[in-house]
């Protein structure tokens, strides 16, 4: 009798742990309630959670759809983050903080760290990122940040391969501190260790992460698009620094269902290039016939 009902409690102890994602850390299925998405998600026990869609493996498409939650501080700041690999230096990243705009409330930015200090993870540009928010998944409120976005390209040689069977390794982190200017895309991070939060690697199940639903759920973000417009800085909702589009002609996103509004974006980027480009051509021949 005793010693079933000791045994019972570790069980019910044992089950607890790995429920919290404090053991297991692998991810398990979960439906968000806000936007009726069903990601693969990794969650900790002080409120940070991490969902990924990735599409059909019949579909080449280099897109997927990511999901951040994250306790902020009391001021209402703070970061989350995810890392598309084992450890933090190398990698592409995915933050998200609270823009302070009420329009568009959190800002994304794809990063990449060559260090550990908050000056060594910057802009990431080596291959063109769209981001581009679900709006019902994105919002701040009084205790945590929710960020949900379609991120075009972001399967590429910087992140992870879909194909790898079994588990895949990811990194999250999250911050209590405000980034350094938080209506800037382009903001340095702050550290994410001083208040003692946690972070760390967990493996994640890319074959189970992939949904029939995909394109389905990517319209949830053209919907948004059309409505709430880019908010923060000009012509594309992109958190990313100018460089990565010039590059989206050669590397851009297949094309296919669903990426449709995120082509048009990087067709006018492409003719803006091309136009820039014939100024510049125009240029260098009036300078060669000595005219300017
Ligand atoms: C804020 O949103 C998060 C994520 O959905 C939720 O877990 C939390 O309970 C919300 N906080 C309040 C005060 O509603």
């Amino acid at each position: 009798m005793r010693s079933s009902t000791l045994l019972a409690t570790a069980a019910a102890l044992a089950s607890t742990v790995s429920a919290q994602g404090g053991s297991g850390r692998v991810t398990a299925q979960y439906t968000d309630a806000s936007t009726g998405i069903t990601f693969q998600s990794f969650t900790t026990p002080a409120g940070y959670r991490f969902g990924l869609v990735l599409p059909p493996a019949t579909d080449p498409s280099k897109d997927l759809i990511i999901h951040l939650t994250s306790p902020l501080n009391s001021a209402g700041a703070g970061w989350a983050g995810i890392d598309f690999g084992r450890s933090m230096v190398g990698p592409l990243m995915l933050v998200a903080w609270p823009s302070g705009s009420t329009s568009s409330p959190v800002t994304m930015a794809p990063r990449v760290a060559r260090g550990y200090k908050p000056s060594d993870t910057t802009p990431y540009t080596a291959s063109a990122i769209t981001l581009t928010p679900i709006a019902p998944g994105t919002f701040v409120n009084s205790t945590h940040l929710a960020a949900t976005f379609v991120c075009a390209g972001c399967i590429n040689s910087d992140s992870f391969d879909p194909a790898t069977s079994g588990t895949g390794s990811f990194a999250y982190a999250y911050s209590l501190v405000a980034v350094a200017t938080p209506g800037d895309a382009n903001s340095r991070l702050s550290d994410h260790t001083s208040q003692g939060e946690g972070y760390g690697s967990f493996g994640v199940d890319l074959a189970s992460a992939r949904s029939a639903d995909f394109a389905a759920y990517v319209k949830l973000a053209q919907a948004a698009t059309t409505t709430a417009g880019g908010g923060e800085s000009g012509p594309t909702p992109t958190a990313g620094a100018g460089p990565a589009e010039t590059s989206a002609p050669a590397s851009g996103s297949g094309g296919h269902g669903g990426g449709e509004e995120v082509d048009m974006e990087y067709n006018k980027m492409g003719s803006g290039a091309v136009a820039a480009l014939a100024l510049v051509g125009v240029w260098y021949v009036l300078q060669a016939l000595s005219v300017v």
